[in-house]
């Protein structure tokens, strides 16, 4: 029987891209998985995909950034399960426009700030609530990027909130290693699908090589690679491991040749 059999998985952003793929991969492992979003219809569309594959799928629409809304699912899913083991925060976005930062508009860092980085907050604030109650064997991964680790030009906003999250993630970690939360983050380098959809890399071709040129591997990671990270990370084959962040970047950070 796999060890997440019974387990309660939430993973915010479960809708789309690598979010979906990993809430796939859990519920084939016979978790008891909750997705979220903000959009119902992707929510629906993404709970018949993954029902297709294991039956206990919940999608529940909330937006990160707003801390009633994540309150409130961890309330929900503590009434409908009684534990949360493991947590997932993947929910994040990108800006919108690439430009230097005396020409970033206020309004878009704000946005980006209040999802990327209030939104991790608001999510690890209740969910490590509830996991206090849920056993000694939890665990807590958060959706970080090589951004976060590396500069890239034109990105002030997302970079900040990335390695906010790097930060918040160590922190948390300390707070509660002896709680029996494990708490990591992982740092992608450019994946496949979601932000990488193949319109949005048509549209700016010079950075979508840019970004393959950066990878040693030269290609992007596929959102299965990303998963299987997740998954290890929140398995007890990673029970000494907190407050770390795991580049899963295919060299990108490596360095330069
Ligand atoms: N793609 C990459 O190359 C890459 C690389 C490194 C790191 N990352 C990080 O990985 C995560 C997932 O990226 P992805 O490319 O898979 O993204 P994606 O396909 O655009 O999916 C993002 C998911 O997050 C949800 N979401 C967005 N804003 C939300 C909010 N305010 N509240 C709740 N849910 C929200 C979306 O659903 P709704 O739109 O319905 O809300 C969707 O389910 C992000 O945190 C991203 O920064 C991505």
């Amino acid at each position: 029987m796999s060890e997440f059999h019974g387990k309660t998985v939430l993973i915010t952003g479960g809708t789309d891209g690598m979010g979906l793929v990993t809430a796939e991969m859990y519920a084939a492992q016979n978790a008891r998985v909750y997705i979220t979003g903000r959009n119902p219809d992707k929510g629906k569309d993404a709970e018949e995909k993954i029902s297709k594959v294991g039956q206990e799928v919940t999608f529940i629409e909330c937006d990160v950034a707003k801390s009633d809304q994540v309150e409130s699912l961890i309330e929900r899913i503590i009434k409908e399960t009684g534990r949360l083991d493991i947590a997932f925060n993947n929910a994040g976005i990108t800006s919108k426009t690439h430009a230097a930062l005396s020409d970033f508009e206020c309004e878009q860092w704000d946005s980006i700030l209040q999802v990327n980085l209030n939104g991790m907050f608001y999510s690890m604030k209740y969910e490590i609530k509830a996991m206090l109650q849920s056993g000694n064997s939890c665990a807590i991964i958060n959706n970080s990027s090589v951004a976060g680790v590396v500069a890239m030009p034109n990105q002030a906003a997302y970079a900040a909130s990335k390695a906010g999250l790097i930060a918040l993630t160590k922190s948390a970690a300390i707070d509660y290693a002896q709680n029996g939360i494990r708490i990591n983050a992982i740092a992608p380098g450019p994946v496949m699908g979601g932000m990488n959809s193949p319109e949005k890399l048509q549209a700016n071709p010079e950075r979508t090589q840019k970004k393959f040129d950066l990878t040693a591997m030269k290609r992007f990671a596929e959102p299965q690679e990303i998963a299987n990270t997740v998954i290890w990370l929140s398995s007890e084959s990673a029970s000494y491991i907190t407050g770390t962040v795991i580049m899963v970047d295919g060299g990108f950070s490596a360095g330069k040749w």
